[in-house]
């Protein structure tokens, strides 16, 4: 496989390709690097790759003249173009490219030329990128003086997928980064290093029990340190029983008191039909465990319970409350229902199954409720709940709100949703149902 880097500083491209993985394969001849200089491609007595931009402003701009030359020299073989299975894939390193993933390395190892275009001053002539670029990369969110140490990093990150450039046993951590888990941690000798040991199991000799012990670790780190990744990731049964999804033992409670009314007074609402359906269907959807009526009538439970009732016989009713959710039937979420007549009595009744209390969570469509409470984005609240045995417990308040001076047992609280209008009056429904999926929805991504 073969490099090409076009740069205008190829001594820095040169000393960083000598040693390791990269300056072995070199030697072997597995993978080639030249570079290529716009420089030489000038035509002006100063040599001159840079100039002044239109428009005005601070820095320099890329000639174009030098650096397509330069670009098209790579797709040559001495004076003859080359045969069409050799033509070069011309990549721009840029932070304004697309962020370089491993998936991304994958389809580049295919390719057998990658040309490498480093810019550097303020930018390029934007002409060049039209005529003689096809893909612009970038190797993350911060601003380098130079392309070249991204194209450092494409070298790097395609020449090990090289075959023949790694032996055997890496190919398999490759994988596990594909599977977009974080690696777990690893230990050497020895034993004892001052007051830290290596974890037990890893010397316990018992292979499945370290393959769950770094299995285990690696969806706790990932869910830790990279909550994107997390959103995406899409645990097997066997990773369920090492890390519970957090979805299973999250509660929802939709509180008719104590709410506010539009004057701000504290009141009692009455429970629709349209709210004890459609929650309970995003609840099932969303695998939550369990959906909670909240209100102090007798009648209105009665009403609620009738309600849910109608869509289930008790024998599948009781079915599924014994069940975690599986099925997408309506009657299934419905099972999922149940009622309380306060706040105070579905925490007693969540404390009771888990052996602990809730994290309680509010939601407010107003951002200064809930002062004494901490607030969280949703990646916040799922990274800090995942790694707690605790269960989750949110409450979304029906009429004007939640009266939060009245719940004290809420120490979280998500940020209100913002839709970019200046009108903000979501449905409780659809307001729980954008919550959930900020939650629990799974990403699609590459
Ligand atoms: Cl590839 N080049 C430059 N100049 N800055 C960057 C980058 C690349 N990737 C992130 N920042």
């Amino acid at each position: 496989m073969k490099f090409t880097v076009v740069t205008i500083l190829p001594e820095l491209i040169e000393p960083s390709l000598v040693a390791g993985v990269v300056g072995r394969a070199r030697e072997a001849g597995t993978i080639v690097v030249e570079t290529i200089n716009p420089r030489d491609f000038t035509t002006d007595r100063h040599r001159s790759v840079d100039d002044t931009p239109y428009g005005g402003g601070p820095g320099m701009v890329m000639k174009p003249e030098p650096l397509i030359a330069a670009i098209a020299a790579a797709g040559l073989n001495g004076a003859s173009p080359v045969p069409p299975e050799e033509i070069p894939h011309r990549i721009l390193l840029t932070p304004a490219g697309k962020p370089l993933t491993q998936a991304r390395v994958r389809e580049l190892v295919k390719r057998p030329h990658l040309v490498l275009v480093c810019g550097r001053y303020e930018g390029i002539d934007e002409r060049v990128i039209e005529e003689a670029i096809d893909e612009e990369l970038s190797i993350g969110d911060y601003v380098l003086s130079g392309g070249e140490l991204g194209a450092l990093v494409v070298i790097d990150a395609v020449a090990r997928l090289v075959p023949g450039v790694l032996g055997e046993a890496t190919s398999i951590d490759e994988e596990s980064h594909s599977a977009g888990l974080l690696e777990y941690p690893q230990y050497t000798r020895p034993q004892k290093l001052g007051t830290r040991e290596v974890p037990s199991v890893l010397m316990s000799g018992n292979h499945a029990a370290i393959a769950a012990w770094r299995r285990q670790q690696a969806i706790e780190r990932t869910a830790r340190r990279r909550p994107d990744l997390f959103a995406r990731f899409v645990p097997t049964k066997a990773d369920r029983k090492l890390v519970a999804p957090l979805s299973t033992r999250t509660h929802v409670a939709l509180v008719h008191h104590p709410v506010v009314d539009r004057t701000g007074k504290v009141v009692t609402t009455s429970v629709t039909n349209f709210d004890i359906h459609d929650l309970a269907r995003s609840t099932l959807t969303y695998g939550l465990a369990a959906y909670h009526i909240v209100t102090p009538v007798t009648s209105q439970r009665e009403k609620a319970e009738h309600i849910a009732s109608l869509w289930l016989d008790p024998a599948s009713q009781e079915q599924a409350a014994r069940k975690p959710p599986v099925s997408g039937s309506r009657a299934g979420a419905l099972a999922l229902v149940r009622t309380a007549d306060s706040i105070e009595t579905v925490l007693a009744e969540i404390t009771a199954e888990y052996g602990r209390p809730p994290l309680v969570v509010a939601t407010s469509a107003r951002g200064e409720s809930f002062p004494d409470a901490a607030r969280r984005t949703p990646i916040e609240l799922v990274a800090e709940a995942t790694l707690e045995p605790a269960p989750l417990l949110i409450l979304l308040g029906t009429g004007w709100g939640l009266a939060d001076a009245l719940i004290p047992s809420v120490s979280r609280v998500l940020a209100p949703i913002e839709g970019g209008s200046d009108w903000n009056h979501l449905s409780v429904r659809s307001a729980a149902a954008v919550i959930f999926d900020r939650l629990f929805g799974r990403v699609p991504g590459p």
